[in-house]
């Protein structure tokens, strides 16, 4: 996307401190950036260190004179191919949704015919409050791209949601949505699940499953560069994180169960592609199980069944669109047919996994989509180009279940 001109809005939120880098990769990236400051940034970054990385002066005040004469507001609005907001805190988004226009940033949102793309940033609670919540709403129907915020440590010490999404993940969405119209996942957030759990027996031992995560993380990445804003809740594997991907990592079925639960209500649309262990050990020993206790007696585990991820995010009030994973060896469609309805899924994508050239651990993959108005098959391919179609069926079929 070499060249295009973004306007930066910075709020006054901790994470303004980031933007100076933000700045940097943004220019690094190839493209040309005019910060703008609300009055409280002021106390979190400095005008000289915005200016030395956008090579470009600052602007802060509406009624800077000399400013306006150089490039009056209405002419900065018209310049921007985006007005990209961040940190947006609770109070500029509380502005920008209520069409107040009482400063600089907020009159170039309402002047600008260019996509505004939004990065929150706040305390958890304020992002849960249902003023913010109503604000986001109001700022999504005038077609505002919401892009996060993370899940995480905040600066107030808490964890949760709130954080700025990490600035490699705006970069990466401005690079990708460089037609925003043409871009099935534009400002979706899309939350994915990956590869096995596993089960502790005792401190050494465990139950797992041979899942590679290659399918899930292949569905993050495709999502991510349809321009969704991704989130990948991943067992252990031996995989490198995707680029511009906000990923947790989980060790356990019930880890991965409040991962998934703490930001579901945030989310589009889920893919559970992860293989979740069934079972968990009732109880998991302190300490490693000795052998010679046991004088050669058989030894059994007692197991305790886990809950169901996807059937837990089904129960929210307002699930995202969800679509779960079918591993199967026989019966394929009916097993599937019968896992979706009584998952209460949108849409389930099933392989046969008695077939080594495909599924767990292979790089290829042949599946089945099915949903309420039929199926479609993808041939054998390797699993980035099964995820490219995958996500390119499911945003489809997403729009058409929203209009
Ligand atoms: O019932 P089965 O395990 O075959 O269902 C597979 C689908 O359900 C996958 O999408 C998987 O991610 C999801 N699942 C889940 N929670 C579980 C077990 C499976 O979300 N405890």
């Amino acid at each position: 996307m070499q060249g295009k001109r973004i306007v930066l809005g910075i709020g006054g939120g901790i994470a303004a401190y980031k933007t100076p880098a933000l700045v940097r990769q943004l220019v690094a990236a190839g493209m040309d950036v005019i910060p703008v400051m609300t009055e409280s940034a002021n106390h979190f970054v400095t005008t000289t260190v915005l200016t030395t990385f956008s090579g470009h002066r600052v602007r802060n005040d509406l009624w800077d004179l000399e400013a306006e004469r150089s490039m009056g507001h209405i002419e900065l609005a018209r310049w921007a191919d985006t007005l990209l907001i961040a940190p947006a805190t609770a109070n500029l988004i509380a502005r920008l949704a209520n069409g107040l226009s009482n400063d600089l940033l907020t009159t170039l949102y309402l002047a600008t015919t260019a996509p505004t793309v939004v990065a929150p940033a706040m305390n958890l609670e304020m992002w849960n409050h249902s003023a913010t919540k109503r604000n986001i709403g109001v700022l999504e129907t005038d077609g505002v791209s919401i892009i996060g915020p993370d899940y995480g440590e905040q600066a107030c010490g808490e964890t949760g949601p709130g954080r700025m999404l990490e600035i490699e993940d705006i970069v990466s969405h401005l690079l990708v949505t460089t037609d925003p119209i043409d871009t099935p996942m534009t400002g979706l957030r899309v939350l994915v699940t990956a590869g096995p759990t596993r089960e502790s027996i005792d401190p050494v031992r465990y139950i797992t499953n041979s899942s590679s995560g290659k399918q899930g993380y292949a569905i993050a990445e495709a999502a991510r560069d349809a321009g969704a804003i991704v989130t990948l809740v991943s067992g252990p594997v031996a995989l490198p994180p995707p680029k511009g991907v906000q990923q947790i990592n989980i060790i356990s079925a019930a880890e991965m169960k409040s991962a998934v639960l703490d930001i579901a209500n945030d989310i589009d649309i889920m893919f559970g592609v992860a293989a979740v262990a069934d079972y968990r050990p009732t109880h998991s020993e302190p300490h490693k199980i000795k052998k010679m206790y046991r004088n050669g007696s058989p030894m059994s585990i007692e197991l305790v069944e886990n809950d169901d991820i996807l059937a837990s995010v089904a129960a929210l009030s307002d699930p995202p669109y969800l679509v779960g994973f079918a591993a199967e060896t026989q019966s394929l469609v009916k097993n599937a047919v019968q896992k979706r309805e009584r998952k209460c899924l949108d849409a389930i994508v099933v392989n046969d996994v008695s077939d080594h050239t495909i599924g767990f651990d292979s790089d290829e993959n042949e599946v089945t989509l099915l949903h309420a108005h039929g199926e479609t098959t993808f041939d054998k391919s390797p699993k980035a180009e099964i995820a490219s179609k995958l996500v390119a069926a499911i945003s489809e079929l997403y729009t058409s279940n929203r209009t």
